[in-house]
């Protein structure tokens, strides 16, 4: 059984201000925008926690709750906006209860996410259902169950999840017969909720991690690094990138986040998310880099930056997101929708900038007649040409490159 790790749940640390943040930040305008399919929410918190800190800081539950409550009272749907909540977590049902008692018509659920998971969803059909997860470890990580989740039942389906990487490259030096080591001793200390595996190397750990990792490519970055030719960074760096290569069989727009606390610092660890929906993709993007200033000041000495200067560490600026614009962009040789090729201009550099950063680089390319921008109105109510370069509200935009 996975241990409780209570001292978790006694102070909000800084590395769960981030992910909630990261996740709060998000549901709001997803929540907007989710609502108007007319498909109501299913929302599942698959490792909720206890729903409040001990010191009283609001825990993911919470967060989601309260954002739902305004998104529903912001809606012009009338009825027709239904949201469905449920929270699972194996130690803390009971808290949850206490803690979300002001809440009506939650499901909170006792147990085991992989044992309850399926049966939660199986009424779910035709729903956008968002599954947030964010467990102390790996195990429960099982990839062919991701694969089941977007096997189409649902109207949208979205992951959030928070993947403990180095945790990962840790189990399975153990299960290949080597030790783990990087520069800084401390390293899993201060991930107070980092519960240990500890595989042996057999093969049911090498089987447990094949099911974790979607397929048995982990091995060849554990082997180069058991070699030398590659450090533990590096190793958790390919992992994770191939990681979201196998999640991207089943999800066509995967962002792979890396968490740090402090500037130069590697990364802890990543939050992944994973849609089909290119909406779902842009938003998070968006997200990301539109509350990054908020995210920097949760530790009060304002010192931290929560995601690399660019995926690349280099500054970025808008001479680099041009050349990115145009390098992506003209590859759309035919008609392609605006926010389809901006999620996957996202998936490929990562969240490096704004969706209006990319719209000015694109306006600049349009003037210069090396792109070619059909919208739907084209016109304007006054009649003249439409100039936007954001699609939603009854708004189409479409690109192709000239030259
Ligand atoms: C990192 S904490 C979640 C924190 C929560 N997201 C928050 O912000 O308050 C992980 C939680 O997963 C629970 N847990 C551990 N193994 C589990 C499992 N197999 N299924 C469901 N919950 C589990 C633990 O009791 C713990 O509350």
């Amino acid at each position: 059984m996975a241990k409780k790790n209570d001292d978790f749940f006694v102070e909000k640390k800084p590395w769960s201000k981030v992910k909630d943040e990261l996740l709060g930040c998000y549901l709001k305008p997803y929540v907007a925008k989710i609502l108007y399919t007319r498909k109501p929410l299913a929302y599942v918190d698959c490792f909720a926690g206890k729903g409040k800190f001990d010191d009283g800081n609001p825990g993911s539950p919470l967060i989601a709750l309260d954002i739902f409550q305004q998104g529903l009272a912001a809606t012009k749907l009338d009825g027709n906006a239904r949201i469905g909540a449920a929270f699972i977590d194996l130690n803390y049902a009971s808290d949850l209860e206490t803690n979300l008692s002001a809440y009506k018509g939650i499901k909170i659920v006792p147990g085991a996410y992989e044992d309850n998971i399926d049966d939660l969803l199986k009424s779910k059909t035709g729903c956008n259902v968002f599954l947030y997860i964010d467990p102390y470890g790996i195990k429960a990580l099982d990839c062919t169950k991701f694969d089941a989740f977007a096997n189409g039942q649902f109207n949208t389906i979205e992951l959030l999840i928070n993947m403990n990487s180095f945790g990962f490259i840790r189990e399975a030096c153990n299960a290949m017969g080597t030790k783990f080591k990087i520069d800084d001793s401390g390293f899993f200390d201060d991930l107070v909720e980092y519960d240990p595996t500890i595989l042996d190397a057999t093969d049911k750990s090498i089987e447990a991690l094949n099911r974790i990792a979607g397929g048995d490519y982990w091995k060849d970055i554990i082997a180069r690094y058991k070699s030398g030719e590659i450090d533990g960074y590096k190793a958790e760096e390919y992992f994770s990138e191939q990681y979201c290569q196998r999640l991207s069989e089943s999800y066509k727009y995967v962002l792979n986040m890396p968490i740090r606390i402090q500037q130069n610092q590697h990364p802890k660890y990543r939050m992944i998310h994973a849609t089909n929906h290119p909406d779902g993709c842009v938003l998070m993007a968006d997200n990301i880099c539109n509350r990054w200033e908020l995210l920097k000041n949760i530790q009060n000495s304002g010192q931290m930056t929560l995601f690399q200067e660019t995926f690349n560490n280099q500054i970025i600026d808008e001479e680099k997101i041009s050349e990115y614009v145009i390098e992506h962009f003209s590859q759309c040789f035919g008609w392609t929708s605006l926010t389809e090729a901006q999620a996957v201009f996202f998936v490929k550099y990562g969240a490096i900038c704004k969706t209006g950063d990319i719209a000015k680089a694109l306006k600049k390319l349009e003037k210069a007649q090396r792109l070619e921008v059909m919208r739907n109105p084209s016109l304007t109510e006054k009649g003249k040409p439409s100039t936007f370069m954001t699609e939603g509200h009854g708004k189409t935009v479409s690109v192709r490159w000239v030259k």
